[in-house]
Parts: C-alpha cells; structure tokens; sequence
C-alpha cells in the first residue's frame, strides 16, 4: 500500500548540508592547530592562537558537523521507522536555522575569547539558554513524533534516538548551571573538586551520546537497509542498548584518576568503564554477524566498507577506553598525545564513516537518483581511512614517548629530561598527523563532490522516499 503523505525531506537536507558546511570549518581549523603545535608561528594573536582555535575545532565539529547531521539523520530516521511525517514540520525548520544561529554566535564567540573553560561546555551562558531552547524543540518533535507514531514496533535505532535526546539534555543542563555575573562571563556553580567531577560526568557523557548513541541509531538502522540483510539479533542490540546506557553514566571519574577526587569515586567509574567493553561489544558482533550472512557485499557494495570499517574502529576504540581507564596505564598516557590519538581513531574513523555512509544512502533517496559516483565515494574511503590511521598511530608512538620521558628519573630523583627536551622529540610526529590530516582532507572534499553533484543531478520534488 502507497502511503499518503509527503516525508519533510528539505529540513533532513538542510541539516546535512549544514553539517557538511560546519565540517569544513571544523576540519580546517584542525588541519591549522595540528600546524601550530610544530610551527608556532602560525598562532595569530590574539583571536587565532591555539588556545582559541581548538576549542572552535571540538565545537565546530561535536556540534556543528556531528549534530548537524544527527539532527537531519534522526528526522530521517524518526519518519520512516514511525511511518508518519514529523508532527511539527514547521518547528523542525525553526530548529534549523537555530542550529545555525547557535553555532555561528558559538564559533564567533570562541574566536573572541568567551569561555567557561569547560571543555566542550564552553560556550558562555547566554548561548547554552539558546541551546536549551533548540534542544527542546528538537525532543518535542522527536517524541512527539515517536509517540504519534503509525508502527506499533519501537526499532532499535529510536531507543538510541530516545537516550540521545534525554541524556544529552540532563548532562547539558546539569554541568551548565552556573552564575553570571556579566552578560559575557559565568563561574560554575560547583567548585572546586566537585566542578571536576560533574565536568568530566558530562565531558565524558557528552562523547557517550553525541559520538556513540546516535551513531549506533544511524549504524543500525543504515548497514540493514542498505545490505538488504535483517540485523542478526534484535534481542541483543536490546540487551546491548540497556546496558550500555545504565554503565554510561558512572564513567567520567576515569578522566580524574590520580586527581584529588575521592578514590573510591574513581574505582566505582574504572569499574564501570571495564563493564562498558561488554555492551559496546554486543553491536560490533552484532554487526559483523549482520554483514557474516554474506560477506561478498563488503566488495559489491560501496557503503558496507563504511559501516563495518566504521564498526570495527568503534570496537577498537572500545577496548582502547577501558584500558586507558585502568590506574596503572592512565599514569603513562594520561595528559599526552595518547589521548587525541585515542578521540580522533573514533572522531575521524568509527562517527564520520558511520554519518558519511548514511548520508550517502540518504542524498540519493531523498533526491530521487543514483549516487554521482561508487568510485569516487571508494577514494573517499580510502583516503579517510590512511589519514585516520596516520593521526592516530603518530599519536599513540608520541603519546608513550611523552609518558616515558616526563617519568623518567635519574638516580639522585631529578628528571631526567627538561620539558624543552621532551618537546623537541615530537615535533616529527605532529608534523606526520598533519600529513594524516591532509589526506583525511582530501578524502573528505572526495566526499562533498559527490553529494553535490548527486544533488546536481537529482531532484527533490519527485522523491517518493
Ligand atoms: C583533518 C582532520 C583533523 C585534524 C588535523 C585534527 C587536529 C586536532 C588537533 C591538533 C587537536 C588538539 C590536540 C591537542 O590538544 O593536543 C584536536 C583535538 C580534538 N579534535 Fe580534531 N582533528 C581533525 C579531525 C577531527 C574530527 C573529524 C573530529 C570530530 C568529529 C575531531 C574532534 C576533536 C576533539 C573532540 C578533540 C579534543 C581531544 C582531546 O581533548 O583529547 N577532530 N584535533
Ligand atoms: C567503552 C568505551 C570508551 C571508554 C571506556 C573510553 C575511555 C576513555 C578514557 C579513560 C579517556 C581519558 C583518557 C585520559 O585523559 O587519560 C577517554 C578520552 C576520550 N575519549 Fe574515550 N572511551 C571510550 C570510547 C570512546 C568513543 C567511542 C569515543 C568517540 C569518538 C571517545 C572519545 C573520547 C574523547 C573525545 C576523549 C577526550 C576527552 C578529553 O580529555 O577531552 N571515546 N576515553
């Protein structure tokens, strides 16, 4: 049976082009900090130094290129798997151009110096009420949307949709809470100790449902549709999905091991961070079994190298985190370059391989065409892949490098190098992630040709989709 209405597919569009825009931004301005850290005269005082550009960097591309397209993928998603429009279509495109709005005002901000010195909860409190207010739009058309629905079954992809929504809203309004006291400047209403450790239950919440939820709601409901191959076990993406959820939230004090925070706090949290590997693991085997039922697809079709490249990154990077969470390896890698490997292994390998394959399934759908070129997405692949690996294995080498250095002492206890001998050893490393950078660059704007010429040659008004 033909359905009777038409899906809002140019507020999905927006969102999506949106997102690609603001990944420009993001990514060039990280191709530019990664060239500061070994050419320090690429700092421009005073509104382009590295201290203010990264955090344009991790905003730009957490809210601007991963919210951007969680938003376009979750309408997508919301109005094909309840079988009904967006109940308030027209709120969905207020939520647009707020979106825009709110990263612009946040971008500008940033450059000129306002911040709370959060990380990624920067922005400074006049922008977080309008975060709030685009927040509530986007949950009241989701659940509005979900609870109106036309399908009586709840498929995985919306219980990840639901957790995303709900808890980016507690984390964001929780750690945000503070006092202004001018229109441009706030302290944290938690001092001390306590303000590290709700920072970092957010900072780390903030990576569990804007880099890990969401993406498994697009990974779930695309590496399906586009193998044409039913998910191997919806009893385990639920059991998976449960678990995930409840440990999620104990974790953050893993970011404050060795720190003044109590040691039991910090127990509790490596406890839960070694339980997280369990349901993390249940959707990479779920999806390994998923593509098992044939294999040949991962040669004849085009997205399900994404997916499961994308996958098996997420699976790595989730025996990574656990062990990086364990006293005796955060003593080496933690305050290093480690880290960044470990963020941009997921950033640039398991969340833009997931979003970008979901927009390439997405774009011709919606444009009622084929995609411009197979080939050309298969360049993209490629090229993101070795940039990925390039940033993340320098960044591991240096990162132990670092570890192994600060550490090392003589036998009367002084250190056995200075800090300026330390830094000199990396500077072949982060000249080697630009590189990685470059060639991921590369393969992203592989990426953007695409859609537009798919775009080009498509057209939206005679879309059935
Ligand atoms: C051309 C690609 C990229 C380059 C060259 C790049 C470069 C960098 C650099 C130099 C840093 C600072 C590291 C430090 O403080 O020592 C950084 C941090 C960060 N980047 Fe990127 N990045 C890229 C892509 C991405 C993408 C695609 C995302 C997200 C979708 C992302 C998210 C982040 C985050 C969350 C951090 C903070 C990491 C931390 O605090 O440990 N980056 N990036
Ligand atoms: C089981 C899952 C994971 C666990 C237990 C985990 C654990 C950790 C730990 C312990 C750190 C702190 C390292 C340190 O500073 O010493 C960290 C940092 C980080 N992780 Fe993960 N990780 C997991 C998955 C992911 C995923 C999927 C992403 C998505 C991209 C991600 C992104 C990040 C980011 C952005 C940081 C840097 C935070 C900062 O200091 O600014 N992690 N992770």
């Amino acid at each position: 049976m033909g359905k009777d209405y038409q899906y809002d597919n140019q507020t999905v569009n927006g969102f999506i082009v949106s997102s690609i825009f603001w990944g420009v931004v993001g990514i060039v301005i990280g191709l530019w900090i990664s060239i500061q850290m070994w050419a320090p005269s690429w700092n421009i005082a005073p509104y382009f130094t590295f201290g203010r550009l990264r955090a344009v960097h991790t905003n730009g591309l957490a809210f601007g290129l991963g919210l951007g397209a969680i938003f376009g993928i979750f309408y997508y998603i919301v109005m094909r798997l309840t079988k009904r429009p967006l109940l308030f279509p027209k709120l969905a495109r207020y939520h647009l151009y707020l979106f825009n709005a709110a990263i612009a005002l946040a971008a500008i901000s940033l450059f000129a110096g306002m911040n709370q010195s959060l990380e990624y909860a920067e922005l400074e409190w006049p922008l977080d009420l309008g975060v709030v207010i685009l927040w509530v739009i986007f949950a009241v058309n989701i659940f509005g949307t979900i609870i109106k629905r036309k399908e009586e079954q709840m498929y995985i992809s919306l219980w990840y949709i639901i957790a995303t929504v709900v808890a980016v809203a507690v984390l964001y309004i929780v750690n945000n809470l503070s006092i202004p006291v001018t229109l441009t400047k706030s302290y944290h209403l938690f001092a001390g100790v306590n303000s590290a450790n709700v920072q970092w239950w957010y900072g780390h919440n903030a990576v569990g449902f804007v880099f890990t939820t969401p993406i498994l709601a697009m990974f779930y409901y695309f590496l399906p549709k586009s193998t044409g191959i039913p998910i191997y076990s919806h009893r385990l993406s639920i059991i998976s999905f449960w678990s995930l959820v409840f440990a999620y939230l104990w974790t953050g004090a893993h970011h404050l091991v060795y720190t003044p925070l109590p040691d039991w706090i910090q127990t509790l949290a490596i406890v839960f961070t070694m339980f997280l590997i369990a349901p993390s693991w249940g959707s990479v085997v779920n999806g390994y079994y998923t593509v098992g039922a044939d294999w040949s697809k991962m040669r004849t079709n085009y997205l399900t190298k994404f997916f499961i490249l994308g996958i098996t990154f997420y699976g790595l990077q989730t025996i990574q985190g656990p062990t990086q969470g364990l006293r005796i390896v955060s003593q080496l890698i933690h305050y290093t370059d480690w880290v960044p490997g470990h963020v941009h292994m997921g950033t640039m390998g398991w969340v833009t391989m997931t979003a970008a394959a979901s927009i390439y399934y997405i774009i011709p759908k919606i444009y009622n065409t084929q995609i411009y070129s197979e080939k050309i997405a298969n360049i993209h692949f490629w090229f993101v892949l070795v940039g990925q690996l390039i940033f993340s294995v320098t960044m591991w080498i240096t990162g132990i490098q670092q570890g192994a250095l600060w550490k090392a002492t003589n036998p009367d206890g002084s250190l056995a190098y200075s800090f300026m001998e330390g830094l000199a050893k990396n500077y072949p490393y982060w000249q080697l992630r630009t590189l990685g950078g470059i060639i991921f660059t590369v393969g992203m704007l592989f990426f953007i040709y695409n859609i537009y010429m798919t775009i080009k040659r498509g057209n939206m008004a005679s879309s059935k989709a």
